[in-house]
């Protein structure tokens, strides 16, 4: 029997010594401490030993099983560490890993050079109208004073839909629009697309934005006009960008005016963007001719007013120096992107 004791001990601690996880220390405590383990049937069998022998063999079997007891409690520390340390090892998160990019889009050069625009005029106190892209006639060229057959209209490579429709070839007809349907005061902003029949190259496009704007009121001058897009072209470029009006004709203004503004670009001192004047074409400006005031229902002695109507392309790409009009509709991801 004592030499059975000595055999469980040593196979226990040694059994012990090799395991690694929780579950077989358990199997390894049942198989020797449980109801039916090996020490309590030495235990069981402790009937059979004679009174002398039973004292002894008692002392030396419990003092065996509080020997492996303690080996077991302190093999389950030991296994609880290890398994915590390969449980955080299992489930750590390496922020350094680096993660693959969301695009989560961007606003399109034209949009956030729209936007700035009309959070400038609104700021001045503009309010912003659309008007349809396919357009009668009669808003786009005739309320304008450009009857049918005047010359005017050949400048205009125009896209006829039948004799009464067009695309619009300019945003002008929003303000014959507005005009004919509102009471003065008028002050207003109207960006969108406009279509001419161009070919495309690298400053034109059959298809490209405009924004008209329109002021009507009593005792409205050019030096108004000339405040506004002054103001205007400050804001939108920065300080130091001033416009220069050269006389021009359009028939809805008169007198009408050709408007250039200091390259931004070079601030005036005379660069490629601006063929080397220092000046940059972006409008076309005027006192709203009074025969088209008439024309539209308005008193042309009580009220006068200015017009202006401006490329947005244009614009656009000297505020983010772009070189290329086609750019702007390849929708090249590599260019999108640069603009956030
Ligand atoms: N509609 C003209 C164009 O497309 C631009 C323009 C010039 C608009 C003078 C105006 C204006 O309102 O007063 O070329």
């Amino acid at each position: 029997m004592e030499n059975q004791l000595r055999q469980i001990r040593e196979k226990a601690l040694e059994s012990l010594a090799a395991i690694e996880d929780s579950q077989a220390l358990e199997q390894l405590r049942v198989q020797i401490l449980g109801k039916k383990g090996e020490l309590t049937g030495i235990l069981r069998g402790m009937g059979k030993l004679s009174a002398e022998e039973r004292p002894r063999m008692g002392q030396l079997v419990n003092s065996v099983r509080s020997e492996i007891e303690t080996a077991l409690e302190e093999k389950l520390c030991e296994i609880r560490e290890i398994e915590k340390a390969r449980r955080l090892a299992d489930e750590a998160i390496d922020i350094t890993f680096p993660v693959e990019e969301r695009h989560a889009g961007s606003l399109h050069p034209m949009n956030l050079a729209l936007d700035r625009l009309m959070e400038i005029f609104v700021g001045m106190g503009y309010e912003v109208v659309e008007g349809p892209e396919v357009e009668y006639d009669h808003y786009n060229f005739e309320l304008l004073n450009l009857p049918k057959n005047h010359p005017a209209r050949d400048a205009q490579d125009t896209f006829y839909v039948d004799d009464n429709i067009v695309l619009r070839t300019h945003t002008s007809p929003v303000q014959a629009r507005i005009m004919t349907t509102r009471k003065p005061p008028i002050r207003i902003v109207c960006p969108g697309r406009v279509y001419r029949s161009d070919e495309a190259d690298a400053t034109h496009s059959p298809v490209f934005h405009q924004m008209e704007g329109l002021v009507i009121d009593e005792g409205i001058t050019m030096g108004d006009l000339k405040g506004t897009l002054d103001a205007f072209a400050r804001q939108f470029y920065g300080e130091g960008v001033t416009t220069r009006f050269r006389p021009s004709f359009f028939p809805f203004t008169e007198p009408s005016a050709e408007v250039d503004l200091t390259c931004a670009n070079c601030h005036g001192e005379g660069c490629r963007m601006c063929k080397g004047t220092g000046w940059i074409e972006v409008l076309g400006a005027g006192m709203v001719n009074p025969k088209v005031l008439e024309m539209c229902g308005i008193d042309s002695k009580k009220y006068t007013g200015f017009a202006f109507g401006m490329g947005l392309e244009r614009l656009a790409l000297i505020k983010y120096n772009i070189p290329n009009l086609r750019l702007l509709y390849e929708n090249d991801l590599r260019f999108l992107t640069q603009f956030r």
